[in-house]
């Protein structure tokens, strides 16, 4: 009796936290109704970015066509150059979901002709959850 309490409790506990979890996470559509695209001006998506708050757990979603997009995610030095010497991840199949799993800076850039350039690039920065921190 005693250990179906206890266990039922940890069961109450966890699915508390499951839900606080999940709860606490936002998708992000970058751009907004943009979407994924060439912006109307160079520092467009640097705005949608400062008009977000990104936290871990967080998921940004790049919506856009595979063929005439691509998401690079890349470092700081690739970012400002708009290379891919040293490209973390391609994401080119189309609307693509990049999870935030980790805080710090995250740099992306669509790498189809001279996008990048014309301001199809984004930095998000990506803060740690000191709620969840103190809950674990
Ligand atoms: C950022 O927020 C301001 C104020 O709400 C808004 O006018 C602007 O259109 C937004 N820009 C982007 C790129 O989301
Ligand atoms: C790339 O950008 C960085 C600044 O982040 C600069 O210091 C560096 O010289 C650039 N590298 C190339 C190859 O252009
Ligand atoms: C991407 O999402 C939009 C909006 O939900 C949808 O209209 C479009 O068909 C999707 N494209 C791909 C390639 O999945």
């Amino acid at each position: 009796m005693a250990e179906k309490m206890h266990l039922s409790f940890i069961i109450f506990v966890m699915t508390g936290f499951i839900i606080f979890v999940y709860v606490n996470s936002t998708t992000h559509l970058v751009g907004d109704k943009l979407g994924w695209n060439l912006p109307g001006y160079p520092k467009y998506y640097q705005d949608w970015a400062n008009n977000h708050t990104f936290v871990v757990g967080d998921k940004l979603v790049f919506q856009y066509h595979p063929g005439i997009g691509t998401v690079l995610h890349v470092n700081k030095e690739d970012f400002d150059n708009c290379t891919n010497r040293n490209t973390i991840r391609t994401y080119f199949r189309g609307n693509s979901t990049v999870p935030l799993d980790r805080p710090g800076d995250y740099y992306f850039f669509c790498s189809v002709g001279k996008r990048c350039e014309l301001g199809q690039k984004l930095w998000v920065r990506v803060q740690g959850k000191t709620s969840r921190k103190a809950l674990m």
